[in-house]
């Protein structure tokens, strides 16, 4: 497995994710804003390497604060912080590392800025072994929901390189794999980035677990034809209620699991949950540049001049999910008070 993002010689290096599976190169990052504009830019994606990215962010970006007071530096460190919560609105990861570093700042009055600035290294390092060894829990917990033989449908891409680590959905799936499971997988192509044919194939190809990728336009007709046995997608934030925001087109493919009585599963860790937010319709949804529907590597796909919405997330109402799998157990309906008990 390539690593998605690592701490070196006080730079945050990222694998570049724009350029997979064709060149597989380290993205480096020297300051704060380098690592916003690598978020911002996609060169690393997915709610939990967000989350880390963040974490490392602001620990690069508190090395570079030349304020020697605690009242001066903590100041600069929350303006870092302002500024790196604007770089992706709807995976709520990012919010939750930039919340645990702030809070990491204001426990430590007493210190000196040298030694804060040590522990918020050491704080984003723990949040990158962290969201590992949750992957790797979440994935035994969840690969009991999966058959002995199983096709497996996935949407984008909820795996290692979409974590510190392993993978959340595809964590499931490499934990199935791991022990023994005959399991194949179909990946939706997930237009326009295509995080599917470019990185999900890429990682299953990686560690021999059979992919096929589709259009996202063919999982309906595949479920009919009873090709797929369950699917499992990630999530970037899940309200109290259990709405879960994912890559655009999840809720459709939601809507056909349904209509065809195929399991429908989301794996996400617990910092993936939103228990503020009462339902989906409250998450932030990001929609990106027009670009990425109508080009393609600066090719323009359709008419010059031609009117394109991307909206880069949906909402899959809960009653379209049969469970979700955490590293904490598996939560099932009603999922309101399964995470209340969470939190
Ligand atoms: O726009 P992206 O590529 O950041 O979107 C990623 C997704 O929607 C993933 O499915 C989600 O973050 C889960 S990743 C473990």
């Amino acid at each position: 497995m390539i690593p998605t993002i690592e701490w070196k010689n006080d730079t945050v290096r990222m694998i570049d994710q724009r350029k997979i599976p064709a060149v597989i190169e380290w993205y480096v990052c020297r300051s704060c804003e380098d690592v916003i504009k690598g978020i911002k830019s996609m060169v690393i994606r997915g709610a939990p390497a967000i989350g880390v990215a963040a974490g490392m962010g602001l620990a690069l970006g508190a090395l570079s604060i030349m304020e020697t007071s605690y009242g001066s530096f903590l100041r600069a460190f929350r303006d870092l912080a302002d500024e790196m919560l604007l770089a992706r609105p709807t995976a709520v990861n990012l919010k939750w590392a930039v919340t645990r570093m702030i809070c990491l700042v204001e426990e430590m009055k007493e210190l000196g800025v040298d030694q804060i600035k040590l522990r918020l290294k050491n704080e984003s390092l723990k949040i990158l072994e962290e969201d590992i060894a949750i992957n790797r829990q979440m994935g035994q917990i969840g690969q009991e929901l999966i058959p002995e033989k199983a096709a497996i449908l996935t949407h984008c891409n909820a795996g290692s390189l979409a974590t510190g680590g392993y993978g959340t959905a595809l964590g499931v799936i490499r934990a199935a794999h791991e022990n023994q499971k005959h399991i194949k997988v179909i990946a939706d192509e997930t237009r326009p980035w295509l995080q599917g044919l470019r990185l999900t194939a890429f990682e299953l190809m990686e560690d021999s677990i059979p992919v096929t990728v589709i259009a996202d336009n063919a999982a309906g007709l595949l479920m009919r034809r009873k090709k797929i046995d369950l699917v499992i997608t990630g999530a970037d934030r899940i309200a109290a209620n259990g709405d879960v925001a994912n890559k655009i087109g999840t809720y459709q493919v939601a809507v056909l699991a349904k209509a065809n009585n195929i399991p429908f599963y989301v794996a996400a860790p617990v910092s993936t949950i939103d228990p503020s937010l009462e339902n989906g319709d409250l998450i932030p949804l990001e929609e990106r540049e027009a670009k990425e529907i109508y080009q393609l590597e600066g090719i323009e796909l359709g008419p010059v001049g031609v009117n394109a919405l991307n909206p880069a997330f949906d909402i899959t109402p809960h009653e379209y999910i049969s469970a979700i799998i955490t590293e904490k157990g598996i939560i099932r309906h009603p999922f309101n008070e399964g995470i209340s008990r969470l939190f």
